[in-house]
């Protein structure tokens, strides 16, 4: 096994100070019983420094929803600086997450530039990309996840997707209810594995590929079983402890 798989809560704009402890503490009791994959947790960033106090002891990492493109800390308020989320103890850092493309209006440039900064400040990015219903009922689906994995390859290399994560997360499964079958994920995600081992044939098996999109206890082992899939990038499913671990424990441990 050479790819380490993933399972990731984004918690989105939800919760408070209290209630991000309580769930990050849930959530540690419970890992400490044994799950085989990585476990991150990305909650709201002005949380982030209480909840890296709050993992400290544990195996599991935390995770910045957004940073900004800028190179260098500056003038530029309300923005955070990716050595500001490393600072908190931040492992990871989500890049391109569609409602950050959709309701913020990031082009797939503004992407790229975000995970350049990332990796340079040393963070992992954990890239989203993912298409919306009209797209793939279009039947350009393959075409919108190369460009929006082109952007980031163009301004950083195929190389640079050796220290990242990829999360297919389709659109019209995002909060939704409404999931991407796991033939449709499987697909999916084996098509966006070749895509990437034509440009370098070393990301074959260390390239980490997360499904998300209405992601529950009751469909993650079907989705988790699909060969191409390590792992699961979860919103609303995050929020409660006992769902999340239960999604976490459904990863299969003979994949
Ligand atoms: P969801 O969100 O699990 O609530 O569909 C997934 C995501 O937006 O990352």
């Amino acid at each position: 096994m050479s790819r380490v798989p993933i399972v990731a809560g984004n918690w989105k704009m939800h919760g408070s100070r209290a209630g991000g402890i309580r769930l990050a503490e849930g959530i540690r009791l419970g890992f400490a019983d044994g799950i085989f994959p990585d476990l991150v947790l990305c909650p709201p960033s002005v949380y982030l420094d209480c909840l890296s106090e709050t993992l400290r002891e544990s195996n599991i990492g935390l995770a910045a929803q957004d940073l900004s493109e800028q190179e260098s800390a500056g003038a530029f308020t309300g923005e955070l600086h990716g050595s500001m989320l490393v600072d908190v103890g931040c492992r990871y850092v989500i890049v391109g997450h569609s409602e950050r493309r959709l309701l913020f209006g990031e082009s797939d440039g503004l992407v790229a530039h975000k995970f350049a900064t990332a990796q340079a400040c040393g963070l992992i990015p954990i890239l989203c990309i993912g298409e919306k219903l009209e797209e793939r009922e279009e039947g350009i689906t393959k075409r919108v996840l190369a460009r929006q994995l082109g952007a980031v390859i163009e301004r950083c290399g195929a190389d640079a997707m050796k220290e990242a994560v990829i999360a297919y997360e389709p659109v019209w499964a995002i909060g939704t209810g409404r999931t991407a079958s796991p033939e449709l994920a499987q697909e999916t995600h084996a098509f966006l594995r070749s895509h990437l081992t034509a440009m370098d044939a070393t990301l074959a098996n260390s390239m980490r590929l997360l499904y998300g999109g209405s992601v529950k206890p009751d469909n993650a082992a079907a989705l988790f079983s699909c060969p191409d899939v390590d792992g699961g990038l979860i919103g609303g499913a995050s929020l409660n402890a006992s769902d999340f671990l239960a999604i976490a424990a459904a990863y299969p441990d003979n994949k």
